[in-house]
Parts: structure tokens; C-alpha cells; sequence
């Protein structure tokens, strides 16, 4: 304080001093209750798509936020609206290799409807019968055939039909080629850090462009006009974008890749690096799950191919045309239609243990997952062993269910972990069972859906230790099944998820006795602590849908569909600044 500043003070009578304090105080005290206030208030619920919330996801986007904001409640209702509202009239067409009904033949010739076991199809199914359309994909059940009508398309779900699945054939060197060797002897392994070679022949390779130029030919018989929004789905189609645009320039092509992207290094061992890039940039958006998997994306483009690569607005400029690179973590239905029709979790707990043979003081730990070495089973293994081994007092009281779905079955790589959970399996049954009692129950069969939550709602813990994973959404199901708050997650922190379920216990798989001590964590946690972080993920699961996750990039593509046209001003967002909506004023977005 300066002598003239405390000149003043000391002329000022006392009696000011004291008001002028007491002033300061009030304010203060203010300024600490509104704070409070905020911090407690009520989290007002989610509203529909209004104007209203459509105002404030152009306010998000000018802050450089994504457009999915939290205070529209995403529902199948919210997605067609943002169909009918802002892309009136566009045929949606998804593309992937899963099909999401597969038809095959029982044991008595009869034909029976799976619904396969794929993250992928759980989530895009909800949201292609919101959006209706087609859904082209590889018909590889024993009956599809014999299912479809003359033009190969059958409607779906079969009970309740809203869209059209349209089947491709493959031979089966075209699906050896396509399908189990370039996809995945080569894509998954170079995607996902599990330290497993990848495989990649040439010949491989062909059939891969192969096939999908066939699926690009489907698409393009399929559209029923030159610009529908074509949904491509995952590593089966790296060059499908790039063979889309040249047959239908107006096309709005998202792309998903449901896998990790790996670095620019690790990209590098792939012979067909730069045309794998250069399909991909045919798509109008290019989306992963996590903003690390866009800039590992963005580090490769950057490193192999010649482009201007905006990192502000996470886009790429390439052959005269501009591409989104954006994260969209990708979702469940929420509220799920199954639960509805689910007994309560006490019915399920006594089935399951019926089925079993658990007594109900034993506690349940479950896995659910296909039979994958990225999925981390034999890691997991690794952790129960060493919770024997250091409490042993655990022995008797507590039981893994494992539910392996059959999956690659004809690769080595996928033969080879079978053997080795199953010998793991029955190791530790050896070690630590006795009188009827089997630490490790190994259920290499497929189950379905219903038979799934059933499981999740029995559990006192689930274990989702994947080595790597784009998401894994076993995580978000098993938080969607526990309606009673309770059971724990244990969620690898190389998993997708673990970006957004926080109050899962996080785990590093390859750390076995880490991993250990964070189940026994799990084992002994109060009712009271089990709730009050389901509580909070099941917020999340709800807030960040699968609806937000398909309304969220439809939105990013209204607008670029919207700046396609730029004479119709009646029918234009005002022009804003930032993220989507700066790349407007450009020239050449991709897909225009
Ligand atoms: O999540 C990755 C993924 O490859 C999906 O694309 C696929 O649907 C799922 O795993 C199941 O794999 P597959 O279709 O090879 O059985």
C-alpha cells in the first residue's frame, strides 16, 4: 500500500471503516452462496431437440465443442427429428461386415434367427431402425439365402420389421482374403497394442479391394438418389469411402473405425499405408472413439500423405477436398428396450446361481466377451491366480464366469487362445477347487443378448480388462443391467470406456497383482460405495447414448450437407465460427 493510500485511510472517521468492511463482507459472503448454489443445483433433465437446444449446440460449437451437448435428451425420437429436420428426405444406407440378424440352420434343418455377438451391431441397430434405410452387409449364415427375396434384401427385425438388411455374397476365398486375412490377420493386430504380428499378403490385399468394390457396387444399387448418407462401418472397409465418392460425388459418407488407431510408427509396417489413408479421406467425416485415435490418424495422414491438415478444427484437405476427423464415443440404447422386459435383479442373481450350482454366499465375478486375444481372458487369469495366492481365505468364496463367444475361429492366433484359456482355466480349477466347488467356470458358447444381462444382473463384479479396445462396450451394458445400483466395474484403462465410466475401478491388465488387489478392492466394497459410483456412471451411460453418438456426427453432417447447397439460404444456419462450421467458408469439403 502506498503512504498516500494509507493517508486516506487514516483521515476516514472509524465509523466509515466499519461500513465500508462490513460492505466488503457482504459482497464476499454473496458471491460464496451464488458459487454454492450453483454447485448444488438441481442438474435440470434433458429436454427434447427444441430451438432452444439447438441454440445452444451452435453456442457449444463456437466454443470449439463437439455439437452433441448434454442437455438434449437423445432418444430415437431426437434422432429422426434431426433426420426429418435437417435432412429431409435422405436415404440412410449403413454398410458393414456383421450383418445384425444372421439366419442359419439348427441341427434340425430348421431355420433360427442369431443375433451375432458385436459391439458394432448392438449399437447400429437401434439407431437403423430409428432412421430406417438399408443396411448392407456380408450374408454369412448357413440359411440367409434362403431368407432374402429376389433382389437379396430381407426386412428386419423379423418380428417387428423397420429397415431393410440387403445381403452380399461372398465366396469363400473372398471371404479368406477379405475377411480373415487382410481384415483381420492384418488390420486388427496392427490396430490394437496386444503384441501380436500382423499378417499382410499381397494377395490378401487384392481380395480386400475386391470386395470392396463389391460392396461399393451394392451401395451405388442401392441409393435411391445420388446423395444419401452412407454410415460406412470399420476396418473391413478402409477403401469403401474413397470408391463411394467417385461413383456418388454428393454422397454425405461417414466413416466409422470402431478399433484404436496406432501411431504413425506403428501404422508404417502396413505395405498399403498411403491407399488405406487415401480410402479413408474419400468420407465427408472420419470418426473414432477417442480424440487420441483422431490425432494418431491425423500423425499418419500427416506423415504419408501430401495434405493441409487444420488441427484447430481437426480436418484434413486433400485432392481439392476437406475431411472431419472427430470423436464420437460410441454408445448403448438407453433407456434399453431388453431391461424392460428382464425379470428383477434378485430372480436373475437365483437363476444364474441355480444354473451354476453357486451357493448365494459365494460372490460372482463375471467376464463377457468374444474369444479375442485383445480382450486380455488369460491377463485376467494371471489376476485370480494371484488372489489366491495372497488370500487365500478367498478360496470357496468367490467364483469367475467366463462367457468366451466363438469368434475367427478358423485363425491360428484365435485356435491357439482357446487352448490356452481353457488349459488355463481348468489349472485353476485344479489349484484351487475342491468338493464340487470350480474357481473358473469357461463358457466358450454364444449367448444371447437377454441371456447376457441376465448374467451382468447376477454379478457382484464385472471384469472388463481388455489389452486394448476402441471402446468395449460390455462396460456400458453391464452399467445399463444394474438398475439396483449395485455391482462393480473393473475397467482396464486401455479400453475406450475408461474416458467415461471414471468411477469404475481402473485397472492395468498387464499388471497382474495390481489387477489382483483391485478386485479384492471390488470383493469388499460397502453397498453403499457400489452405488454411489454406479449411480453416477449410469448418469453417463443415459447422458451419452448411442441416439447422441449417431445424432452427433448426423448433425455434423446436416451441416455439411446444408453448406452443399449454398443458394438456398432459407434454409441455412446463420453463419457461426468454429469447428464445423468454419470449414463452411471454405472451398472444397469433401462430400459437397
Ligand atoms: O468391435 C470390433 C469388431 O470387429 C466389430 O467390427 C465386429 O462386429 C466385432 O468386433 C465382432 O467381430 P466379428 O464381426 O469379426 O465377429
Amino acid at each position: 500500500m502506498t503512504s498516500g493510500s494509507l493517508d486516506v485511510l487514516n483521515s476516514l472517521p472509524a465509523i466509515w471503516l466499519l461500513i465500508l468492511a462490513s460492505l466488503i463482507l457482504s459482497v464476499v459472503a454473496v458471491a460464496v452462496s451464488l458459487m454454492r448454489s450453483r454447485k448444488h443445483a438441481p442438474v435440470s433433465p434433458p429436454t427434447d431437440l427444441s430451438e432452444t437446444a439447438r441454440k445452444l449446440l451452435r453456442e457449444f460449437e463456437k466454443n470449439g465443442q463437439s455439437a452433441n451437448a448434454s442437455m438434449v435428451n437423445w432418444t430415437s425420437g431426437t434422432l429422426k427429428k434431426i433426420l426429418t429436420d435437417e435432412m429431409p428426405g435422405a436415404q440412410v444406407i449403413v454398410v458393414s461386415n456383421r450383418e445384425p440378424y444372421i439366419h442359419n440352420l439348427d441341427d434340425n434343418d430348421e431355420v433360427e434367427l442369431v443375433v451375432p455377438a458385436s459391439g458394432l451391431v448392438s449399437a447400429l441397430e437401434p439407431i437403423t431402425r430409428a432412421c430406417g434405410g438399408t443396411w448392407i452387409a456380408y450374408g454369412g449364415g448357413s440359411a440367409d439365402r434362403q431368407t432374402v427375396d429376389e433382389n437379396d434384401r430381407v426386412a428386419v427385425p423379423p418380428d417387428d420389421p423397420s429397415y431393410t438388411l440387403r445381403r452380399v455374397w461372398l465366396s469363400d476365398e473372398e471371404h479368406q482374403g477379405y475377411y480373415l486375412g487382410f481384415a483381420n490377420e492384418g488390420l486388427w493386430p496392427l490396430c490394437h497394442i496386444a503384441f501380436t504380428r500382423p499378417a499382410f499378403r499381397a494377395s490378401d490385399w487384392e481380395t480386400y479391394e475386391a470386395v470392396n468394390r463389391k460392396f461399393a457396387d451394392t451401395v451405388v444399387a442401392e441409393a435411391t438418389n445420388d446423395r444419401p448418407i452412407v454410415l460406412v462401418q470399420d476396418y473391413h472397409f478402409a477403401l469403401l469411402p474413397r470408391m463411394i465418392r467417385e461413383r456418388l460425388p454428393g454422397a454425405i459418407i461417414i466413416t466409422f473405425w470402431h478399433i484404436p488407431w496406432p501411431n504413425s510408427e506403428v501404422f508404417s509396417i502396413c505395405p498399403w499405408r498411403e491407399k488405406i489413408l487415401d480410402g479413408l479421406l474419400g468420407s465427408s467425416i472420419i470418426g473414432f472413439h477417442t480424440q487420441f485415435h483422431c490425432n494418431n490418424f491425423i500423425e499418419s495422414v500427416d506423415r504419408f500423405l501430401e495434405t493441409r491438415i487444420e488441427r484447430e478444427d481437426s480436418s484434413i484437405s486433400y485432392g481439392g477436398e476437406t475431411s472431419l476427423v472427430h470423436a464420437y464415443p460410441i454408445s448403448i440404447e438407453w433407456p434399453s428396450a431388453l431391461l424392460e422386459t428382464m425379470p428383477g435383479v434378485a430372480e436373475c442373481r437365483s437363476e444364474i446361481r441355480r444354473k451354476h450350482g453357486l451357493s448365494d454366499e459365494v460372490k460372482l465375478c463375471v467376464g463377457v466377451e468374444r474369444l479375442d486375444y485383445t480382450k486380455g481372458i488369460v491377463d485376467r487369469f494371471q489376476a485370480i491366480e494371484e488372489l489366491f495366492i495372497n488370500h487365500p481365505e478367498w478360496i470357496g468364496r468367490v467364483t469367475f464366469l467366463q462367457i468366451a463367444a466363438p469368434s475367427r475361429g478358423a485363425l491360428p492366433a484365435y485356435r491357439q487362445l482357446y487352448e490356452e484359456c481353457h488349459s488355463y482355466a481348468d489349472e485353476l480349477n485344479r489349484r484351487f477347487g475342491r468338493d464340487g466347488y470350480k474357481p473358473v467356470l469357461m463358457v466358450a458358447e454364444h449367448h444371447t443378448q437377454r441371456q447376457v444381462y441376465e448374467i451382468y444382473r447376477a454379478a457382484d463384479v464385472c471384469l472388463v480388462t481388455s489389452l486394448h479396445d476402441g471402446m468395449n462396450l460390455v462396460a456400458k451394458e453391464f452399467v445399463a443391467a444394474r438398475d439396483d445400483e449395485q455391482g462393480v466395474l473393473l475397467l482396464s484403462t486401455f479400453a475406450g470406456a475408461s474416458k467415461e465410466l471414471l468411477e469404475a475401478l481402473i485397472v492395468n491388465p498387464y499388471d497382474a497383482a495390481s489387477t489382483s488387489d483391485s478386485l479384492l478392492q471390488a470383493l469388499t466394497m460397502s453397498e453403499q460405495e457400489q452405488s454411489n459410483r454406479m449411480r453416477r456412471m449410469r448418469e453417463i451411460v443415459r447422458d451419452n447414448n448411442v441416439y447422441r453418438w449417431a445424432g452427433s456426427m448426423l448433425l455434423d453432417a446436416a451441416r455439411l450437407r446444408k453448406r452443399a447447397v449454398p443458394d438456398d439460404a432459407s434454409d441455412h444456419d446463420p453463419p457461426v465460427e468454429g469447428n464445423v462450421v468454419r470449414i463452411f467458408d471454405r472451398k472444397g469439403v469433401a462430400a459437397l
